[in-house]
């Protein structure tokens, strides 16, 4: 028998930035590569690629300066290839490997499939280039799931882009338009990851409620409730015109749905929600959660604001700063209007950016005052914890609440995998403390 020479595997690093789809995005991209394993280290790696976010203009900026870091690499391993991925890629394409010539691939959302070519083309020494937004589905070409363990908690992509062109956002631009992968795949890809050791998924949408694949978002999460060894399931983000009865109803339904909603609503003035083409107004949203809350009345709300939009009055961000009084947040993320090319609201008078800070730091502390409230009530209450990891001091084990809190559990007998009741003990402002029960 002649004996086989195998070349040692090459070194793939990944840094993600943005959103959770480029962590599913990136983990897809990893399994298409092959030949390669992962490192946690640049200065070791074979091929870096930067997944990249757009949203706002300090994401797509980093992504420059990290790549004048990395290019001093190269002249210490040559065989050192760098691709850029994500929306980055797709909104800039070329322009990336003209203002950084280190730069060998770029690729954008809907190519990843093509990915494996792309490699075998720039190993080559040649570069690589692709932002279409091909025919083809690209979850059809991506291969099966690996079969390696996996942390108990995942997330899984069921729709991706959005046709709803919000008047400050890029992702219509570059995820492009709504689609739907079949259920039936989504199903399959739930029992792979559960045999691998998941117990929770949050399914994953750009306009994750407007999922289509021959069920509705309801109907889908029904289905996956009926995946043995599946225990929890969440989804996000949702936009609030495409809340369905149906799906206010799973929220009763079905047990394994979790009791928390990520439902943003960017501004609570009608006059500004009219300017952002959002086409709901800050009352219906408000009814919107009230129905939600009539069915699931311990639902953990959360959601994402914007301030300073352009034309943004004092009067307009009071109305914002009322909502979200109003709701209550569990968890809310609020951003600095940031200009980006080619979106409407690019071209409307833009707020004073010194007036937009102070308003971002009056929010935030609202916000912050609201989510550390929410916190302390859990103190004295039984909650339910996925153990996620060991904790940091001995005996500690690390987990999420149905509500989605960290909790620390002190003493724990409970290992990694399982779901676990709990007593809170403590709030932080960032996570509780619990001991089982
Ligand atoms: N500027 C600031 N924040 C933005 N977001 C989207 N586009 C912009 C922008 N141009 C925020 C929205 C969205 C979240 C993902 O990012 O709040 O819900
Ligand atoms: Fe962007 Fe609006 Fe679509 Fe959300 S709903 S991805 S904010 S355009």
């Amino acid at each position: 028998m002649s004996e086989i020479k195998l070349e040692p595997p090459k070194k793939l690093f990944i840094k993600t930035y943005g959103c959770q789809m480029n962590v599913y995005d990136s983990e897809r991209m990893a399994e298409s590569l092959e030949g390669y394993v992962q490192t946690d280290r640049a200065d070791d790696a074979d091929m870096i690629l930067l997944n990249t976010c757009h949203i706002r203009e300090k994401a797509a900026e980093k992504v420059y300066s990290e790549l004048g870091r990395l290019k001093p690499l190269k002249e210490l391993n040559p065989d050192l290839k760098i691709g850029v991925t994500g929306c980055v890629a797709q909104a800039e394409g070329a322009e990336i490997m003209r203002r950084q010539p280190a730069v060998d691939l770029v690729v954008g959302p809907q190519s990843y499939h093509r990915l494996p070519q792309m490699e075998a083309r720039v190993r080559k020494g040649l570069t690589a280039l692709d932002t279409d937004f091909p025919e083809e589905d690209k979850f059809e070409h991506l291969k099966g799931r690996k079969k390696m363990q996996r942390a108990p908690a995942a997330f899984l992509t069921v729709q991706e882009g959005c046709d709803k062109f919000c008047a400050f956002c890029v992702v219509p631009y570059t995820r492009g338009a709504e689609v739907s992968r079949p259920a039936d795949k989504i199903i399959r890809e739930a029992q792979e990851l559960v045999e691998r050791g998941v117990r929770e998924v949050t399914l994953l949408g750009q306009n994750v409620n407007a999922y289509h694949g021959g069920m509705t978002l309801a109907e889908l999460i029904r289905a996956l409730g009926r995946v043995d060894g599946l225990e929890r399931i969440r989804y996000t983000t949702s936009h609030p015109n495409d809340m369905d009865d149906d799906l206010i109803a799973a929220h009763a339904d079905t047990p394994k749905l979790m009791p928390y909603l990520h439902l943003p609503v960017q501004s609570g003035s009608d006059r500004i929600l009219k300017r952002m083409n959002r086409s709901h107004t800050a009352e219906s949203y408000l009814r919107l959660i009230e129905r939600i809350r009539a069915v699931r009345p311990d639902i953990m709300m959360s959601g994402d604001f914007i301030v300073g939009f352009p034309e943004e009055t004092e009067a307009d961000f009071q109305a914002t700063m009322d909502l979200v009084a109003q709701v209550n947040y569990g968890y809310a993320y609020s951003f600095k209007y940031s200009t980006r090319p080619g979106t409407p609201a690019s071209e409307r008078p833009q707020v004073d950016p010194v007036e937009a800070d102070e308003r971002l730091q009056r929010l935030q502390a609202l916000i912050s005052r609201q989510q550390y409230a929410i916190q302390e009530s859990m103190v004295g209450r039984d909650l339910s914890v996925l153990v996620e990891k060991a904790g940091r001091n001995a005996g500690q084990m690390l987990g999420k609440s149905e509500y989605l809190h960290s909790v620390h559990i002190d003493n724990a007998t409970a290992q990694i995998g399982d779901v676990v009741r709990v007593r809170c003990t403590r709030a932080m402002t960032n996570s509780l403390t619990a001991v089982e029960i």
